[in-house]
Order: structure tokens, then C-alpha cells, then sequence
């Protein structure tokens, strides 16, 4: 039988709650499938589950699949203390489902050069590594603001020829730790964003090499167009089992496995209730991701989602080269401390800019051709810590000085 399956997708609502953040008639589990209500009455035994979850979870992890490995851990060398300190906040960055794809190598305590982990890639989602050099480019902002705040400016310089990098260069300056609080602070929030008033002096709206930010509030028809094209997006996405294996790969469903490997993304970064941390943490695993009920359940939290919150954020390039991909993330960073300085969750939904022809008629109608980030902005009902797992300085940093 043919597979008219669509070729292209890509679903990322799963991130968020797909099982516990409203009523689901099943639940699945260890490939069966039994109703949630008659769960419940078990009460008991969910309890006692939710008690020794914590052992059930060490035992359970031990049948999860092999994680990909960190890069090596720099040899023998000390990390020098002001570096370390800069890029754990550097770190703090986003990036998609968390795959930190930042690589540096430090030269001379003031010189170094950053280029993407081979190991940390997503290439069925985004096999042009738009997203990754987008990640890369807000971590470079974050190292601003980071080297700032002890005294450092830290310059950096594209080097256009492939393989790409960027040349860090680091100079005394005066300290400013103006948006150190922000960094530290800011995280993706993903649930019951409300309605909000969102004044458009908040985002820098042009970078100096001219990409730009706009925001379309709920109510205006280029709004209706993103919601509708994200809902598009996302349906076409459910059916390429290619990028739920690959989002199956950046899920760490028990928190020893953030532990041995601190990227992806969790249940705690998802915003599960407690108690449903601790259910998937025993219970999930990777052919949960692959179900189509998984899939349903992503789907259908998009629907809500894309109604929920004041408006979406759009940050547009003039050109669709990897340095323009790279410049939108520090556009994209400079926008997300911005908001969390006024208390605005952001939240990237990328699934129409996943699918290549939905970006482009998307942008066609938007009247800006190079779309790169699509992010829900609202209220959070309280701005809570970040909780989403973060590399060591040492396993992405090698150094050639002592
Ligand atoms: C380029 C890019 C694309 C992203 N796309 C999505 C998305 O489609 N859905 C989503 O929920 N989060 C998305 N995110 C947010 C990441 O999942 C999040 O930054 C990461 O898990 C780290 O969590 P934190 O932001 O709370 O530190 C995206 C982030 C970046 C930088």
C-alpha cells in the first residue's frame, strides 16, 4: 500500500504536557492503553506509585534507551575561573529542544572561536541549521551579557567561510550587570499565557544588520495567519515518524538521564504537574513519543495554545544565509530579555517555519520572505525558575592554554 504520509514534518507541542494538562479519556503505557478515570479509582496504588516513584523511576531508567554522549570533557585542562563563570550564564541560552549546540575552544585566556557540536544537531528537523545557528547566536548574546557583567566586552567576528565560526575576542571594560538579572531569569513558558498589554517599544525592532522584530497582536488578521499556518504545520508534521524519533532523542524522561546528559528537554521544563513528573518519570519512555496518541495529544494542545496569550512575536532577516540565522538569535535574545524584564513570557512555536513551503507562503502573506522566529507572547500567571537542564562549561569547551 502506498504511504501517502506527508513528507515534510515536525511536531513540538508534544514539549508541553501532550498527557496531563487536561483530561484524556486514555492513558497510555507500556504499549497498553487503559482509561485514566479507571486509574484514578486505583487511588491507592496511584499513590503508592507516586511515592516510590522515586525507585520505580531508577529502575525504570535502566530499560531506557542509550542517550547520545555529551562531547569529551576538556582534557586535563583547568577552565579558567572568569570563563567558567561567563559561560554557565552564556549557557542559559535557549535553543531548540535544548541541544546546547554550542562548541568552543579557547586559544589564549582572551581569544576563542565558537562553531556548532557535531554531536548536538537536529537533522530532521532543521537540516539547514537554521535553528541551531539561531541557538548559537542568542548564546553569544548571553556571553555579552555574561563577560559585561565581569568586566569583559566580548567582541565577535563571523568567519564566512565554511566551516562557519565566530571569532570571540574578550577586553577589559567597565562592569555593567544591567541585564544579568534577566538572563539568569528567563525561560520558556509555555502554559495559560493570558491577554496582555504589550507596548511595541518593548523589542529592539531593527539590528543593525537588519534583521527585524514585529508584533501582531491577537485580533489582527497577520495573527490569525500564524495561528492557522502553526495549526497547518503541525498536522503535516504528525505523520513524519523521522522527527518524533529525533524529539523522542532530546526527551529526558527520569531525571537521572538529565543528570548523565543535561540537554533536552524534561518533564519539569514541560510544566507537568508533580505528580505527573513522577508518573512519566516511571512510566514513559521513547515508543510513548511514537504513539499516534502522543501525537493527537500534541496536536491538540496546540490548538489551545495558539488562541492563548496577547499576541506573536516575529523575528524576520533579510536573507536566509547561516549568518543571518545567526544574527536572528541575538536578535531573538535581546527580545527575550526584554520581555522578561517586564514579566512577558515568550514562547517559540516553530512548526510553520519547519515546513519549508508553509515559511515561505507564510512570509509571502506576513510581506517579510525570510522568516525565523515565531514566538507566543502573554502573561504568565507567575514567572517561575528556570528548571530546563544546562551543559558544564567543561563539556563544551576544549582549550589549548593551561
Ligand atoms: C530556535 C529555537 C526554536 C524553538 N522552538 C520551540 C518550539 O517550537 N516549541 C517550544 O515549545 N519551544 C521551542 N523553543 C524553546 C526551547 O525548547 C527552550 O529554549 C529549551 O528547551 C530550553 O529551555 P529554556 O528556554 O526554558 O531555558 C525554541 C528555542 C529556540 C532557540
Amino acid at each position: 500500500m502506498p504511504d501517502n504520509r506527508p513528507k515534510q514534518l515536525r511536531t513540538r507541542a508534544i514539549e508541553h504536557d501532550a498527557f496531563f494538562l487536561s483530561p484524556h479519556p486514555c492513558l497510555r503505557c507500556n504499549g497498553g492503553i487503559f482509561s485514566f478515570a479507571e486509574k484514578l479509582m486505583e487511588r491507592r496504588l496511584f499513590i503508592a506509585y507516586g511515592l516510590s516513584s522515586c525507585m520505580v523511576a531508577a529502575l525504570a531508567a535502566c530499560q531506557s534507551q542509550p542517550l547520545p554522549p555529551p562531547s569529551p570533557v576538556m582534557p586535563g585542562r583547568q577552565l579558567p575561573a572568569a570563563w567558567r563563570a561567563m559561560l554557565a550564564d552564556a549557557a542559559r541560552a535557549p535553543s531548540s529542544h535544548n541541544i546546547q549546540p554550542w562548541q568552543l575552544h579557547l586559544d589564549t585566556p582572551t581569544h576563542g572561536q565558537l562553531c556548532l557540536s557535531p554531536s548536538r544537531r537536529q537533522m530532521a528537523t532543521d537540516p539547514a541549521g537554521r535553528e541551531t545557528w539561531i541557538s548559537l547566536g542568542a548564546f553569544t548574546l548571553a556571553l555579552e551579557v555574561a563577560a559585561l557583567a565581569l568586566g569583559r566586552a566580548a567582541e565577535f567576528e563571523w568567519m564566512e567561510k565554511p566551516p562557519n565560526a565566530v571569532q570571540i575576542t574578550l577586553r577589559p571594560c567597565q562592569a555593567t550587570d544591567q541585564w544579568l538579572a534577566c538572563l539568569r531569569q528567563r525561560r520558556t513558558l509555555r502554559r495559560n499565557l493570558a491577554p496582555a498589554r504589550v507596548d511595541d517599544k518593548l523589542w529592539p525592532l531593527v539590528d543593525q544588520q537588519r534583521t527585524s522584530a514585529f508584533y501582531l497582536p491577537h485580533g489582527t488578521a497577520g495573527a490569525a495567519r500564524i495561528s492557522q499556518t502553526t495549526l497547518e504545520a503541525s498536522l503535516i508534521q504528525a505523520g513524519d515518524d523521522a522527527v518524533w524519533q529525533e524529539l523522542a532523542d532530546w526527551i529526558r524522561w527520569r531525571e537521572e538521564d538529565a543528570r548523565r546528559n543535561p540537554t533536552g528537554i524534561t518533564p519539569a521544563s514541560m510544566e507537568l504537574p508533580w505528580l505527573a513528573q513522577r508518573w512519566v518519570a516511571a512510566f514513559y519512555g521513547r515508543e510513548d513519543v511514537l504513539a499516534p496518541a502522543f501525537r493527537q495529544r500534541s496536536l491538540d494542545l496546540t490548538r489551545s495554545q495558539v488562541q492563548e496569550g496577547a499576541g506573536w512575536l516575529v523575528i524576520a532577516a533579510p536573507d536566509d544565509s547561516v549568518q543571518s540565522y545567526y544574527v536572528a538569535g541575538r536578535h531573538l535574545m535581546r527580545c527575550w530579555l526584554a520581555a522578561t524584564a517586564q514579566g512577558l513570557a515568550l514562547h517559540p512555536m516553530s512548526q510553520a517555519l519547519e515546513v519549508e513551503s508553509l515559511r515561505h507562503s507564510l512570509g509571502k502573506d506576513l510581506g517579510t520572505a525570510h522568516l525565523q522566529m515565531l514566538l507566543r507572547v502573554g502573561r504568565p500567571p507567575s514567572y517561575p525558575a528556570p528548571v530546563c537542564p544546562r551543559l558544564a562549561p567543561e563539556d563544551f569547551v576544549t582549550c589549548s592554554f593551561a
